[in-house]
């Protein structure tokens, strides 16, 4: 058994949560590179980039069953992916699982704007076929700002009778305040791998607090300035890496801080060690010719359902590690070969760098070509990969497994909470968004959780 990894989950996003079909197209790619370079270098390492846990999209397919189901046994699936109407033919995650969908035995799928449901002898229906189960891309939000447009009659009532997956009332529980819960009072009533992979948070607005060591702030606002370079700041609602403040990056912290103090719904949390959750892999340099370590920070999204850890999002960057602020999504393989992950890594690192430009830059551009090809873009050009994958064993899937676990059972408690108005006050909505979320209680039902991991596997 590999001993316990290290690392902080940096948030979890319960509305409706991303990224799969990505991770897909990054272990297609990711599996394509990898047997280039074992064919050109002969290296002896047995990478995995198949097992069921890497590839997110059926499992995700197979939660949306389930949810389906519980509800209606008896029926045949017609599933509608409902998102904005201008993001339909543009977002290839969508279109491409509408499609794996239909490849399904008896699965119908459609990719659907919210005014194309519409209510038919209080069912829901498009094109007077019955809508038995609706994956809605969107947060609450955006249903509210939708309503004064649109007429999304047919979506609320869809809300309520309870066929829309994530049901809404999940979403509060991924404000990013909540996790201020799972660091102050109510730690002893959450399982230990959920409180120790919080990292310490506190909603920021002048107050007396506890600091991440228990000892007592009397003033959050001056300690924020006192521990500058060892903080992060981040909006409650934000998503995509918006809004972040990076201490040490910002040199203007009264500044900072005002605008902070001045928007307000702001958390703070200390800033995870960087090396902790950063990793070398082989980069190219285009003007000097040359292959070398380039040192990337990871962010590693957990996919948890009722069925437990379905999959994961890998992704590489700088701080913050999102594709929208510049990042990348890489693949995952787990290691076969009984030796050391580090020591694998560095073989595996070592004879990317000994096959030297010329060819690594081949492979690239064969790379690049086929990620146009598949779709894995994002704006106008290829998401950016890297030409090994994240490396994790078996030992460190079990323990994400059993993370995930209580993960879920945790996220249940703070939803019962939140019903019962105990977190009003570390999630900051608006009445409108609030009583969207209390038409469509969760209790456990099938449904898709992220938890975006800032891990060091080791
Ligand atoms: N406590 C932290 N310490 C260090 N870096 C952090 C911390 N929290 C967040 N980050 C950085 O910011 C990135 C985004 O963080 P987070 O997932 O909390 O925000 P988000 O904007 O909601 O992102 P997403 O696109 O995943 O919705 C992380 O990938 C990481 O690079
Ligand atoms: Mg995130």
């Amino acid at each position: 058994m590999s001993k316990e990894f290290l690392g902080y989950h940096s948030e979890w996003n319960l509305g409706s949560p991303g990224g799969w079909d990505y991770q897909r197209m990054a272990q297609e790619i990711g599996k394509f590179a990898w047997a280039a370079i074992t064919k050109r270098s002969g290296v002896n390492i047995e990478l995995d980039f198949d097992d069921p846990i890497l590839n997110p999209v059926p499992n995700f397919a197979q939660t949306l069953l389930r949810f389906h189901r519980k509800h209606s046994s008896q029926e045949k699936p017609f599933i509608a992916l409902v998102a904005e109407e201008e993001t339909l033919e543009k977002v290839g995650e969508n279109i491409r699982f509408v499609e794996y969908l239909n490849t399904l035995p008896d699965v119908k799928a459609a990719l659907l704007n919210p005014s194309q449901l519409q209510l038919k002898d209080r069912e829901i229906v498009i094109n007077n076929e019955k809508v038995t189960t609706i994956f809605l891309d969107f947060n609450n939000n955006v249903i509210v700002k939708l309503k004064k447009q649109l007429d999304l009659n047919a979506l609320l009532s869809a809300i309520d009778k309870g066929i829309v997956i994530n049901p809404r009332g999940m979403e509060p529980i991924g404000a990013k305040g909540v996790f201020e819960v799972i660091t102050s009072d109510r730690r002893e009533k959450l399982s230990e791998t959920t409180v120790a992979r919080t990292p310490w948070t506190r909603q920021v607005y002048p107050r007396k607090t506890t600091g991440p060591d228990g000892q007592p702030i009397p003033d959050l606002v001056q300690w924020i300035k006192d521990n500058w370079d060892r903080i992060i700041l981040k909006p409650v609602h934000g998503y995509s890496g918006k809004g972040i403040i990076i201490g040490h990056k910002e040199p203007n912290r009264e500044r900072a801080l005002k605008y902070v103090l001045d928007t307000g719904d702001y958390i703070v949390q200390p800033l995870i060690p960087l090396e902790l959750w950063a990793e070398q892999f082989p980069w190219i340099d285009k003007e000097k010719k040359k292959v070398f370590l380039k040192s990337w920070q990871t962010d590693f999204r957990c996919f948890v359902t009722d069925a437990g850890l379905i999959g994961f999002v890998t992704r590489f960057g700088g701080i913050p590690t999102n594709v929208g602020s510049g990042g990348g999504v890489q693949s995952t393989a787990i290691l076969r070969s009984d030796i050391p992950l580090q020591e694998a890594i560095r073989v595996v690192n070592q004879t990317i760098l000994d096959l030297g430009f010329d060819y690594i830059w081949g492979l690239q551009r064969e790379l690049d070509k086929k990620s146009v090809e598949i779709g894995n873009v994002y704006l106008l050009g290829p998401i950016m990969g890297t030409l090994r994958p994240r490396l994790i064993t078996q030992g460190h899937i079990e323990q994400l497994k059993n993370y995930a676990k209580n993960l879920w059972y945790d996220a249940l408690i703070l939803e019962e909470l939140w019903r019962k108005g105990c977190l009003d006050t570390f999630v900051q909505i608006t009445q409108e968004e609030k009583s969207i979320a209390q038409r469509a209680p969760w209790q456990g039902k099938p449904a898709l959780i992220a938890a975006d991991g800032l891990f060091g596997f080791t």
